[in-house]
């Protein structure tokens, strides 16, 4: 059976210093040398501002298959905002943009019109936003052709969502866009139950927190996802 595109992101939220992200890739380069990635499988970091630049760099440096996204972005252009980075900044640095995760919803009082001001500067810098929502009803600006499906009450919590039931949100956020779209899973994914989302027919990718701050639990969410 051929095998399908599968996106692991690992969202590392606001966690690490630079010498830990480095280490963290050394020791994710060492476990590469046993089995590599498997071609299929497209992985992602999203690690906090601080670390676009230094990562990157190594990334290229260890010639690791790992491309980068930018967990937030500001709903401005460049300008007198202090204390905000915006997407022409790093679009040299990213590929990916994280738009709408419910911690930004909660702890920053993030809106859909703020959100949207968000994709428009990522598209802008031509930078892919990949758009978090929390259920099926939620909307989603239609520029987006990449969404995360993560329930709020499966975040942290290890409890995710029954991949069933996943998919089945997956299928009605796919029939419900104009265009294409590519539809991830994220809450309390962890490489002992990876594998049961990649069975799954309308789920293309994970995007695991917990389960990627250390190199070995996120190389073995990886390796599990195709068997
Ligand atoms: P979790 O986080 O895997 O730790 O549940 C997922 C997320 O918030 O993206």
């Amino acid at each position: 059976m051929e095998r399908k595109e599968f996106f692991v992101i690992g969202n590392w939220k606001s966690n690490k210093s630079i010498p830990e992200a480095e280490s963290w890739l050394y020791e994710f380069h060492t476990l590469l040398q046993k089995k590599s990635i498997p071609d299929t499988t497209k992985v992602i970091l999203c690690p906090s501002f601080i670390h676009l630049a230094p990562i990157g760099k190594l990334i290229r440096e260890l010639n690791l298959p790992v491309e980068l996204c930018v967990q937030n972005v500001s709903s401005f252009s460049s300008g007198a905002y202090t204390g905000e980075v915006n997407a022409q900044q790093v679009k040299d640095l990213v590929s990916y943009g994280l738009i709408g995760h419910s911690e930004r919803r909660k702890y920053f009082q993030e809106t859909d019109y703020l959100l949207e001001q968000k994709v428009l500067q990522l598209k802008g810098a031509g930078i892919e936003p990949i758009y978090c929502v929390q259920n099926d009803q939620q909307s989603f600006p239609e520029e987006c052709t990449f969404i995360a499906y993560e329930p709020v009450w499966a975040i942290g919590t290890g409890t995710p969502d029954k991949p069933e039931n996943a998919n089945r949100v997956t299928t009605l956020l796919k029939s419900r866009a104009k265009k294409p779209i590519q539809v991830i899973y994220g809450g309390s994914v962890t490489d002992m139950n990876v594998s049961q989302y990649f069975r799954q027919t309308d789920i293309d990718g994970v995007l695991p927190g917990g389960a990627s701050l250390k190199a070995e639990s996120f190389y073995r969410l990886i390796q599990n996802a195709c068997l």
